[in-house]
């Protein structure tokens, strides 16, 4: 499905992503792991054809992701490849949700429009707000609101920033099984050790200095200590335990 090579990229100077190579197979749910500022909201971006390498080149379905060549397969890469921005506040620009998941159809010229737009928005629990702006909502319903308007396109991939950040529990619950059950590619982006082994098979490790450190299923990654330290995935602080003080390690416990 994706195929990246070599991929170097800056914003200005400085490198934000060192020489990525990564392979996604249809079907394959990696989870995207590191710090602040190492590079997974970039890297999501270039697989979305919406920033171009620096250096390296990335494929879809065989098709390199270049400026200009992309126009000659837009149509179908958008129907096929969807972002979850982590700020998804970029994502809602419409009076209504039920406009805001309509939208995209509509850009797609998808036949069923109004029969997607009841199912996602039933799936995300968000059907009694189809007349409310999007912009008045709260952040988790926003969540919910952009999940909805590109899980309604049906892609054959979800890329997603964050998904699971400003969601209650029982939302929390509600889009992970969703996500288990929506039959996609998936690339996760998040700095949630605890939540992570649920977004996916499949661990890719990013340091902070924007390689990838690691790339292989969670069991080994989780028990590698000093590697989730290297890229920034454990804290150490005081802890109380009764009447007890004490420092140790925890994981990052929010996106
Ligand atoms: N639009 C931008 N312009 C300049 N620098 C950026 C931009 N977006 C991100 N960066 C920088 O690139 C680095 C990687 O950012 P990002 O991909 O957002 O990391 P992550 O998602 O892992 O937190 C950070 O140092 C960030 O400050
Ligand atoms: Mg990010």
């Amino acid at each position: 499905m994706f195929r990246v090579e070599n991929l170097w990229f800056s914003y200005a100077e400085e490198d934000v992503l060192r020489g990525i190579n990564l392979n996604l197979e249809r079907g394959d749910r990696v989870v995207l792991l590191g710090g602040n500022g190492c590079g997974k909201s970039t890297l999501l971006k270039i697989l979305d054809g919406l920033i171009f390498p620096k250096k390296g080149r990335v494929f879809w379905k065989g098709k390199e992701l270049r400026p200009g060549k992309i126009k000659n397969f837009e149509g179908e890469f958008r129907r096929s490849v969807v972002l979850l921005f982590q700020d998804v506040e970029v994502m809602l620009f419409n009076p209504t949700v039920r406009d805001e998941i309509s939208f995209g159809l509509r850009q797609m010229r998808i036949k069923d429009i109004d029969e997607r737009v009841e199912k996602w928005g039933e799936k995300l629990g968000i059907s009694n707000l189809f007349e409310r702006s999007p912009a008045e909502l709260s952040i988790g319903e926003k969540k919910k609101v952009a999940l909805a308007s590109i899980l309604a396109l049906e892609p054959e991939v979800l890329l997603l920033d964050e998904p699971l950040s400003n969601l209650d529990p029982r939302s929390t619950g509600e889009i992970l099984d969703l996500l288990w059950e929506y039959p996609a590619t998936t690339v996760v982006a998040t700095q949630n050790l605890s939540l992570a082994p649920e977004l996916g098979e499949r661990a890719i490790l990013l340091s902070e200095d924007h390689r990838k450190i690691y790339e292989g299923d969670f069991k080994e990654l989780l028990s590698d200590r000093e590697l989730l330290l290297r890229a920034n995935l454990l804290h150490i602080h005081r802890h109380r335990h009764g009447r007890v003080i004490h420092r140790h390690f925890h994981p990052h416990d929010w996106e």
